[in-house]
């Protein structure tokens, strides 16, 4: 589907034979993190090194880049992004409240080798389950709380596998600039080489303390932490976004939707007005929305046609119904 701000295809991505070469200023992508989320089949592995250098090929000299990734295998994408000819220039942690961490308890696990039966201790609900087709797959269960019987149980119960996630890492890198160009010459030629601090700046809270001598009117430059949720402890200097509630909408039910204010501070400090992003693994087109909202042109690629109808519908939405910022 063909729209003037944007271009959505339904394909494999790794080709992207659909762009010319140097005809995107940036590429902003979450790409499967390889970590088997959720059992999904599209997560078992990380991309292919191909569509990053594919995808280099695709980016004007100089523009830049930002890649979601996970904190168990960043080190590989980064490599493969390096070795892509990429430049990796930092990584943003995008840090929230409300995840979870996937452990068990040790003491349960120990009571179970031992073949010692635990302990009841009350109930709790169980819910399981997501939100498919725009049906309710939510399983509730009444399940036992347990308690470790067993002496050496007991010393381990609560303890646990892993620490609860509260952030992940998007990688920032650079496609190099046009041999024999400086920064000025290569944002001349193409307009592309550096970072859009300016149209990315985060207005200060009512009342909050101002960092440094002389604040900007406007706020402060975006940081390499960005927030979600609020956390009460003084510090000022980080930009926050709520971490999207999954299934906002009842008909998404993408299960790594990733919320449109976070990928809108992504797009302001990557472009800058009327330039365009590609993102070769648009899923339900968070990317897309925000780039709308923000005047830049978009083009996505999404493998899976459940998700690529949904990116449709939602960027077809906002391009009705602007919300323009
Ligand atoms: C982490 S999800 C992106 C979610 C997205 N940020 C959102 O907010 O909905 C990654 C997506 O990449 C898609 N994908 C995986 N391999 C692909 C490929 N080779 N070409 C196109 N899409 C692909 C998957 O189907 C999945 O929907």
């Amino acid at each position: 589907m063909i729209f003037n701000m944007f271009k959505v295809y339904n394909k494999n991505s790794c080709p992207l034979k659909e762009l010319e070469n140097n005809s995107v200023d940036s590429l902003i992508t979450d790409p499967p993190y390889g970590i088997s989320y959720q059992h999904n089949y599209w997560d078992k592995d990380l991309p292919k090194k191909e569509i990053w250098e594919n995808s280099l090929l695709k980016v004007k000299p100089g523009g830049f880049g930002l890649v979601f990734s996970s904190v168990r295998l960043m080190h590989r994408l980064m490599v493969d992004l390096e070795d892509s000819g990429f430049l990796i220039k930092d990584v943003l942690f995008w840090s929230y409240l409300n995840g979870m961490p996937k452990s068990r308890n040790v003491g349960l696990l120990i009571d179970n080798e031992l073949g010692v039966e635990s302990e009841k201790a009350g109930e709790y609900k169980y819910v399981q389950g997501y939100k498919k087709d725009g049906a309710d797959n939510y399983k509730t269960e009444h399940k036992h709380k347990l308690t470790p019987s067993s002496d050496i149980g007991k010393k381990y119960d609560g303890a646990g596998l892993g620490v609860k996630p509260a952030y992940e890492p998007i990688i920032l890198i650079q496609k190099p600039l046009e041999k024999g160009l400086n920064i000025a010459q290569n944002i001349l030629k193409f307009g592309t080489g550096s970072l859009n601090f300016e149209g990315s700046r985060l207005p200060y809270e009512k009342g909050e303390g101002k960092v440094g001598h002389n604040p900007h009117e406007k706020g402060r430059v975006p940081a390499n932490i960005i927030r979600t949720d609020e956390f009460n402890d003084g510090y000022d200097k980080f930009f926050l976004v709520p971490k999207v509630r999954q299934h906002k909408e009842d008909f998404n039910f993408h299960p790594t939707l990733k919320p449109v204010g976070l990928m809108h501070q992504l797009v302001n400090l990557a472009t800058f007005e009327n330039q365009t992003v590609l993102d070769p693994f648009m899923g339900s087109g968070s990317t897309g929305i925000a780039c709308i909202e923000l005047k830049r042109e978009f083009v996505g690629y999404e493998l899976d046609e459940s998700y690529y109808k949904i990116a449709e519908r939602r960027l077809e939405a906002i391009i009705k119904t602007p919300k323009l910022f």
